[in-house]
């Protein structure tokens, strides 16, 4: 089945343009002074919203959840789906997607296959976001880190960024990665052991999109890098637990590394072994800033889904 493309579903950071990311961009610079000003418009009054997560969620499935109290709609939410709901007695991610959208206008999708969050939005008539399908996409988290980068750097263009450390699985440098290449002359390096690689699909997808990229090894040019983007080894991906173990302390962004430079620190959160807590302190550390974008951009988000 092919979905329904007059709804404005939200499945991978490749379908926007850059177009569509500058006018979710100035929205989300509205959403933000709304907020602070405490005047948001209640545009989505009478509205409800579906926040269904078969992964656990903190961040992505709250910020949308206040995204949508902030806007005036009410909300519906399962954080535990993959046991509380009837998939767990068999029923299709179809069949599922059908009857919550029948009582919602809207639903907000975080689910472990990758692929599983399109599928639902195939038989959706109403739109359908997805908040992370397995390894696959993040796109409104890209959408967040996109701003966090504008907010603080004033541009999106002629950026070097590192990614680092397991863009093999990292559903958020994918997307991320992704939504960069829509804009001049940015450099990509991904850093990570050679086991955690990016896929060469993935690598393939940017090369058609004409990016400038490397996979290293090593954190030797942390000076040259704008951004480094970390995120956790993603430990729930790995089919052999002893292999996740052996990587994960690789690379650790510590105090010492980043103390004295100019490069900005992201990463989408949780934290685990990544980031030294002692970096936190630092200039450099942007990652509880963009986790609160993340609001902005989520209410954002719900709009431009809205046809608002
Ligand atoms: C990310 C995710 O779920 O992919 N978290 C988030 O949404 N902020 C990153 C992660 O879990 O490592």
């Amino acid at each position: 089945m092919a979905i329904n493309t007059s709804v404005k579903h939200i499945l991978t950071a490749g379908q926007f343009n850059k177009e569509d990311l500058e006018n979710i961009l100035q929205r989300t610079e509205v959403m933000e002074k709304e907020c602070k000003s405490g005047e948001v418009k209640k545009l989505l009054t009478n509205k409800i919203v579906a926040c269904i997560f078969f992964e656990p969620s903190t961040r992505t499935r709250l910020s949308f959840s206040a995204a949508a109290l902030k806007l005036g709609a009410q909300i519906i939410s399962a954080e535990n789906a993959a046991l509380d709901f009837s998939v767990h007695k068999g029923e299709s991610i179809e069949d599922t997607a059908r009857m919550i959208l029948s009582y919602a206008d809207l639903m907000v999708m975080r689910h472990p296959r990758a692929g599983s969050v399109s599928l639902a939005a195939e038989v959706a008539k109403k739109p359908v976001i997805n908040a992370g399908d397995g390894g696959n996409e993040h796109p409104t988290q890209a959408v967040l880190d996109l701003y966090t980068i504008k907010k603080r750097l004033g541009r999106l263009d002629d950026l070097n960024i590192a990614f680092g450390f397991d863009p093999k699985h990292s559903r958020t440098i994918r997307s991320l990665a992704l939504l960069l290449t829509h804009y001049k002359n940015n450099r990509f390096t991904f850093v990570c052991s050679e086991a955690l690689a990016p896929l060469p699909e993935f690598l393939k997808d940017l090369e058609k999109r004409g990016a400038r990229f490397e996979v290293i090894s090593n954190l030797d040019r942390w000076q040259d890098y704008d951004i480094f983007y970390a995120n956790r080894l993603q430990e729930e991906r790995f089919k052999d637990k002893n292999e996740f173990e052996k990587y994960r302390r690789d690379f650790v962004i510590t105090r010492k590394l980043v103390e004295g430079s100019k490069t900005m620190i992201l990463d989408p959160l949780p934290r685990i072994d990544e980031i030294e807590l002692g970096v936190d302190a630092l200039p450099n550390a942007l990652y509880f800033d963009q986790a609160q974008n993340g609001l902005y951009v989520r209410m954002a988000l719900l709009l431009y889904s809205m046809g608002m």
